[in-house]
């Protein structure tokens, strides 16, 4: 089964964003080991990272079309992005939104996520670990 895995702004920067946050892995190595992390789990996983807010409500309405499962990683989008909760609203597949980081644990701002109260779940604070936890939370929602 394939599966979307849709990044935000700034997550392509990883080289350049601070490792503690977000852990060690570029954006390539993160996108290679989802890659493969979905492989293992019997899902084709489509990797894919944008800064613009169009185009992931683009891919959303993709995912809302072919009914794919996505897991997302709204990155800053998550604290203000109706449009883009609007759009994640209309995938009826699983939906699992990820961060790489916990933002509960940060600034004030990123306490907010407008993106969760559409999702199956959210899962953060575990690094690039977190996107495997959704692989795992996606078996176990596709499976029931
Ligand atoms: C993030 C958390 C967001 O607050 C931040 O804006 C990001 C990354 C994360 O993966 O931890 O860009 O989504």
């Amino acid at each position: 089964m394939k599966i979307l895995v849709l990044n935000g702004p700034n997550l392509a920067r990883l080289d350049i964003r601070d490792s503690s946050m977000y852990g060690d892995l570029n954006y390539s190595e993160l996108k290679s080991m989802i890659e493969i992390a979905a492989t293992k789990h019997g899902f084709q996983a489509d990797v894919r990272q944008s800064d613009d807010e169009a185009t992931i409500i683009g891919w959303l309405h993709e995912a809302a079309d072919t009914n794919r499962p996505v897991i997302i990683n709204p990155a800053a989008f998550t604290h203000y992005s109706y449009a883009i909760r609007d759009a994640a609203e209309l995938v009826k597949a699983p939906l699992i939104e990820v961060h790489l980081s916990n933002p509960l644990a940060r600034e004030e701002f990123r306490h907010t996520s407008v993106i969760s109260g559409v999702a199956n779940g959210t899962i953060g604070g575990f690094g690039p670990n977190s996107y495997v936890l959704a692989i795992i939370a996606l078996t176990n929602l596709i499976s029931r």
